[in-house]
């Protein structure tokens, strides 16, 4: 969800009711969030190592809330589309066949800062380089069967929700 802000109104999330428009300067004096999306993949090594639970787990019990989630086995045209942005790199062959090798689980996440809470819980793309703690760290096998995707900005989320999800498979509770 995009949400906009002018001088007068701004669009806040007020605990677990709707999105609201409140005034600029009044207070209702409960905490004010401004919610994210993100796009989260367990990767075909994760599913194969049994961490789709774990993963979800990690997210939910950090404040995510999983809005949309399905099984997919991506072809290796849907995984070349996914990584656009990587052709040409010396690993988009190797990585877009790995990813169209098994299923993967594809989810959208929603909470607030979304998108960086996601990427701290999985740790940096190469698990070596990984904080102690975080999925990669502790799950990955290499800097590619890394077993779980984090989107890296408002854009890229956007796109890459778009990519697996319409509207009608997001949900509201
Ligand atoms: P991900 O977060 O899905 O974003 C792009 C993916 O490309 C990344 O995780 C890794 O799986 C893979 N990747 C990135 N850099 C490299 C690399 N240097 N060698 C191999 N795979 C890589």
């Amino acid at each position: 969800m995009t949400i906009k802000e002018d001088k007068i109104f701004r669009c806040a999330k007020i605990y677990d009711a709707q999105y609201i428009i409140v005034p600029r300067g009044v207070s209702y004096g409960v905490k004010e969030e401004i919610m994210e999306r993100t796009l989260s993949i367990v990767k075909p090594d994760g599913v194969a190592k049994n961490l789709i639970g774990e993963v979800i787990k990690r997210f939910e019990d950090n404040g995510l809330k999983v809005i949309g989630l399905k099984m997919i086995s991506m072809s290796k045209k849907e995984a070349e589309g996914f990584y656009a942005v990587h052709r040409g790199k010396s690993f988009f062959e190797s990585l877009t066949i790995f990813m169209s090798s098994g299923p993967s689980v594809v989810m959208v996440l929603e909470g607030e800062r979304a998108i960086s809470k996601t990427r701290e819980l999985m740790g940096a793309t190469d698990p070596d380089q990984a904080k102690k703690g975080t999925l990669r760290r502790q799950f990955a096998t290499n800097i590619e069967r890394n077993i779980v995707h984090g989107s890296d900005g408002p854009e890229t989320a956007a796109f890459e929700i778009g990519y697996f999800f319409n509207a009608l498979e997001i949900f509201k509770y």
